[in-house]
């Protein structure tokens, strides 16, 4: 949580005016020199307090499953922070106060601690795996919604391959669920799937950054969380369903996944 206030007091200073904007896989996928200074402060904070840290940061490595596999195997006997030090980036650049910091703990291939803080809200989403999940210290639980025509759900517009699929999958959800949002943090949207603000969240070929503070979050609040076809949610994991657990299955039938949509 020390580790995510630093970071997002850069986010907060300097929200809207990045000197510099780099285009990094797509064009849809950017980073500027905060989303680097964050990733630094965050892992300078975690290796002084652990120096047994390992660490899965999305500013040091290429997206894709075979970086979640290598940190897990290079990390077996540590601690392994998987960072996504801005989740919101394109928000981030255009003065969106739509940005969060994620930081996951996994300890021996487990999600143990799942920390999402919104620097812009000052809100600070934490959980631990078996004990429960709080927002600014206060217990947090997912919603109560239990059919899938009065849920209000959230998703995203990946940077890659599956924008198209994903879209698709929103204007169908557009006719059947209550409403559809997408702010633009994967990490927010679980983290208010967690809270109970949002109903569920699913998303094609997200990073085990996006994921694992959320995953550890939805769980710890009570909710479920899979790969788009039912798996159990791991580290590798890239196509995502989060729900409050009522509504997972009719949501999981409804994603229509008869494709190639594979979790990796
Ligand atoms: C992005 C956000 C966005 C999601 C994209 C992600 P970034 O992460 O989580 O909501 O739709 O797929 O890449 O690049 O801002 O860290
Ligand atoms: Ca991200
Ligand atoms: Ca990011």
């Amino acid at each position: 949580m020390e580790a995510a206030r630093v970071a997002g007091d850069l986010i907060r200073r300097y929200i809207g005016r990045p000197e510099q904007t780099l285009i990094k896989s797509s064009p849809h996928d950017l980073v500027t020199e905060v989303d680097k200074a964050c990733q630094d402060v965050i892992m300078d904070i975690l290796s002084q307090m652990y120096p047994e840290s390992a660490f899965l940061g999305e500013e040091a490595v290429a997206p894709g499953s075979v970086a979640a596999t290598l940190a897990a195997q290079e990390a077996d006997r540590r601690f392994l922070w998987v960072v996504d030090p801005i989740d919101g980036t394109l928000n981030f650049i255009r003065g969106l106060p739509a940005c969060t910091v994620s930081i996951g703990l996994v300890v021996l291939g487990e999600p143990v601690v799942g920390v999402i803080y919104d620097p812009l809200r000052d809100e600070m989403f934490a959980g631990i795996t078996g004990q429960g999940a709080a927002l600014n210290g206060a217990p947090m639980r997912v919603s109560d919604v239990d059919d899938l025509s009065s849920a209000l759900l959230a998703s995203g517009l990946p940077t890659g391959d599956y924008r198209g699929k994903n879209a698709e999958q929103i204007r169908r959800f557009g006719y059947q669920v209550r409403n559809v949002r997408a702010f633009g943090s994967a990490a927010m949207h679980l983290a208010y799937v967690a809270a109970g603000r949002l109903d569920g969240f699913w998303e094609n070929d997200l990073n085990a950054w996006d994921l694992l503070a959320g995953a550890v979050l939805v769980k710890a609040a009570g909710g479920e969380i899979t790969d788009a076809l039912g798996a159990p949610y791991t580290l590798e994991t890239r196509h995502v369903a989060a729900t409050n657990g009522r509504i997972h299955s009719e949501l999981l039938r409804d994603l229509d996944v008869d494709h190639p949509l594979q979790s990796s």
